[in-house]
């Protein structure tokens, strides 16, 4: 599968609205406001008696996750549910791709079914890139993280939550914390940081776990933690991905703890007002504590509820029926 290029505008239309969501590159900063906007609106409804809009009723959305997942999955089942729509999950374990069939043999079978969306998680960088540049002009393609490329509606949501609980980006000092090199959730939200204008974007990790010339993403690295929390508003924290590990990267999760686990005692360095965020899932006391987990400064459920209203605004837009007002065209 060929790595996607980093500026990709596949995922806009001819009047540069949005048509699949595949990574944060290649959008502007008053897409990703729209989008937030949008989900603003959206989070109202799952508040409502009745959790509902006809937004997209008569619309089929095609769940097709090749990989484990338990938070992105069920929260885009039940955006899709809230704003009307059919919602089919494929369970690859016992699909027609455990016989053999090629991930485009799977998407023009489903795509005879009338599908009218894909969200897609993927092990490989490039998957859901590749399934948007095959599909019939009607359908639209989400990416729910492929590989160690992109997981942009994580991203989404997670600025969302920032926003709503910290008010304008300019002013923030965000720490993105753990494993950056495997992660696809470090490199959607560093992008989206950047578009919408963090005062500094900071990435903490030893030098095993960061990618090479990760300065390039704009960022200020930090290899010794307690330095990098320091004065920080936001802090993201990371998943050791060990299923994406090759090689002895760390010597022993205890270690990693002793250097770069969250602790009570190492928050105290940031702002009083610290807010701590996780993606999950969480491995307890490896990269953070339970007490810092379950504690005042963490918003980690909040993120889990922010993903429906965001995912809803994101399948409206894509789908067109959102707020549908044209974007500008980026990279044209
Ligand atoms: C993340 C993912 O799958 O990339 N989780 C998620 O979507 N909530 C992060 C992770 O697996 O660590």
């Amino acid at each position: 599968m060929v790595e996607p290029k980093p500026i990709d505008n596949l995922q806009l239309d001819a009047a540069g609205r949005l048509r699949h969501f595949l990574s944060i590159e290649g959008l502007d900063r008053d897409l990703l406001l729209r989008i937030m906007d949008t989900a603003e609106s959206f989070a109202a409804v799952s508040e409502q008696k009745v959790k509902k809009v006809p937004l997209l009723r008569g619309k089929t959305i095609v769940n097709l996750f090749f990989e484990n997942s338990t938070r992105t999955r069920t929260t885009f089942e039940l955006a899709a549910k809230r704003l009307s729509a059919d919602v089919l999950n494929i369970n690859i374990a016992v699909s027609a791709t455990a016989k053999g069939e090629s991930l485009l043999d799977t998407v023009r079978n489903l795509e005879a079914m009338h599908a009218d969306m894909f969200v897609v998680r993927h092990e490989q960088s490039g998957a859901a890139h590749f399934i948007a540049r095959h599909v019939a002009p009607h359908v639209s393609v989400i990416n729910a993280g492929d590989g160690r490329h992109a997981h942009p509606t994580q991203a989404m949501l997670d600025m969302f939550t920032i926003r709503r609980l910290k008010g304008q980006f300019d002013a923030l000092r965000v720490a993105v914390v753990g494993d950056i090199l495997h992660s696809r959730v470090a490199r959607s939200e560093i992008r989206a940081l950047n578009a919408l204008g963090a005062a500094e974007v900071r990435v903490v990790a030893p030098k095993t776990l960061l990618p090479a010339q990760v300065e390039t993403l704009g960022v200020k690295v930090f290899r010794n933690l307690e330095e990098g929390l320091r004065d920080v508003d936001v802090i993201i924290m990371l998943r050791l991905q060990k299923e994406r590990m090759s090689g002895a990267l760390l010597p022993s999760e205890h270690e990693y703890f002793t250097c770069f686990g969250l602790t009570e005692q190492r928050l105290a360095l940031a702002k009083a007002d610290v807010i701590v965020m996780h993606p999950g899932p969480v491995n307890r006391n490896i990269e953070i504590e339970s007490r810092v987990a379950d504690g005042p400064h963490s918003v980690i459920l909040q993120q889990v509820s922010h993903g429906i209203a965001v995912r809803m605004a994101i399948l409206s837009m894509a789908m067109q029926v959102g707020d549908g007002r044209p974007g500008r065209r980026v990279n044209a």
